[in-house]
């Protein structure tokens, strides 16, 4: 069978090499990919926005199963296309997709599904919202501890958690009056900002059945110890040890399985994967956001354990027939992705930079480097993006990972490449806050 991967970045690189190790694909092409998917499969210079010219080329090509890497084309409708012409394809329909493309269709649906989420108030203006603000935290010099979300897709940007009225007064600014995130901005949400660890559960659905993976962990703020600007993620791991089993069946019982069901009656069937970003408050776990994709960075270390065959998972979620799917098999080593940015990044960066020493680095044991921001010139890997790498290790332990991912990240250089040195720390933190319990 040949195989079709949508998006150009880290995910897609990990989709694409899983997929390339299935026995029953013949061919994995990669649209438009990076330079790491140029070596592992075969890319193809179509954008993910050009929806017609994707489709043209799955038909002309004989595809047998299309897999859709990111939001915006899920969002799009991608999928609805390509099923219309009959074709297998893995992800969210566009009426599906609206849990990640409008948070305000999330927040209702979580509403009315009973599910744990921040408690939230919806706005269609700038004054409107600030109005809200001004009445609820009177004095110019209040703390307000809210979290200001634009509604729509905004590459993980369009969220800003506040602790002042001040502060929340130009979140509303920037977001509703400034659009610094465009349309996405049209309509609001105020929500309470809940304290805790955060964690990612994804789970693979058709509808019907859900299979969960193991949790993991992202890192969002661009430096050490949580700190500085949000990014779309600097690194994760799994498993995570903050979600113990008994947590996960909660998560399972009090989030997956209700969101799954009120899609249904909603007449939004879900199928691809449902990836509910979570914090773990001391009153239980609550829905930050939920994401109709892999995320990323979190699919590389999930997909560097997955020993299952993906084209079978991935198929069967597209013809429904998940239930017939054996229990995925998993390596039992953890593994963590510590991510390479660009100098400048989450801001401005220059690109084209020439980067030494990834085959190196992917030479070492249990390491594979997983591309992102990267493009081939004059038969050079460039940087191409802002999160460039994604340098994934299997250890024995959650600490041998984070020694042998590093080992990895100490081959590679490009001027102004960096990353956070604290990748999977969380982990350990939380074993000696259980065992001092
Ligand atoms: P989102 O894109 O909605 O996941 O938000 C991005 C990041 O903002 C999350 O990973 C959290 O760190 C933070 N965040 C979002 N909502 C809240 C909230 N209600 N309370 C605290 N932090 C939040
Ligand atoms: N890692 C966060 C995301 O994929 O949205």
């Amino acid at each position: 069978m040949k195989v079709l991967v949508i998006g150009n970045g880290g995910r897609e690189h990990a989709l694409a090499w899983k997929i390339s190790q299935s026995p029953r694909v013949t061919n994995v092409y990669v649209a438009p990919g990076n330079a790491g998917t140029a070596k592992d499969a075969t890319n193809v210079p179509i954008a993910v926005t050009d929806q017609e010219g994707l489709l043209r080329f799955a038909k002309e090509n004989d595809i047998g199963l299309t897999v859709v890497g990111p939001e915006a084309p899920l969002v799009d409708g991608l999928v609805d296309l390509f099923g219309a012409e009959g074709l297998k394809v893995f992800g969210p329909s566009k009426a599906a997709a609206e849990l990640e493309g409008s948070k305000v269709f999330c927040k209702n649906l979580l509403h009315m599904a009973n599910v744990p989420t921040a408690t939230y108030q919806s706005f269609r203006t700038a004054e409107e919202a600030s109005r809200y603000i001004k009445e609820r935290y009177p004095e110019p010099e209040d703390s307000a501890n809210v979290v200001v979300k634009a509604d729509g897709l905004a590459a993980g940007k369009g969220v800003i958690v506040c602790d002042t009225r001040s502060e929340a007064l130009e979140a509303i600014d920037r977001i509703a009056a400034r659009k610094e995130f465009g349309t996405a901005g049209n309509e609001l949400i105020i929500e309470e900002k809940l304290i805790g660890m955060e964690a990612s559960v994804l789970a693979i659905t058709d509808g019907e059945t859900i299979v969960t993976l193991p949790a993991a962990q992202d890192h969002k703020p661009a430096y050490d110890g949580d700190l500085g600007p949000n990014t779309g993620g600097m690194g994760a791991y799994c498993p995570t040890p903050i979600v113990s089993p008994e947590m996960m069946e909660k998560i399972e019982s009090e989030v997956l399985v209700p969101v799954v069901h009120a899609m249904k009656r909603a007449r939004r069937p879900f199928k691809g994967v449902l990836y509910a970003g979570l914090m773990l408050t001391s009153s239980g776990p609550k829905v930050l956001e939920f994401n109709v994709r892999f995320g990323d960075p979190e699919c590389q270390p999930l997909l560097m354990r997955l020993k299952t065959d993906i084209v079978d998972l991935l198929e069967a979620t597209a013809e429904g027939k998940l239930s017939e799917i054996e229990p995925l098999q998993w390596d039992e080593r953890p593994s963590i992705c510590v991510v390479m940015a660009s100098e400048g990044y989450p801001d401005n960066y220059e690109k084209g930079r020439v980067i030494t020493g990834i085959d190196s680095a992917d030479e070492l044991e249990n390491v594979k480097v997983f591309h992102a921001g990267t493009s081939l010139e004059n038969n050079e890997v460039v940087n191409d993006g802002g999160r460039v790498l994604g340098v994934t290790a299997l250890g024995t332990t959650i600490s041998t990972a984070k020694l042998q991912a590093y080992k990895a990240v100490k081959e590679i250089r490009w001027r102004g490449g960096w990353c956070r040195k604290d990748i999977s720390d969380k982990a350990l933190d939380a074993r000696t806050n259980n065992s001092n319990n």
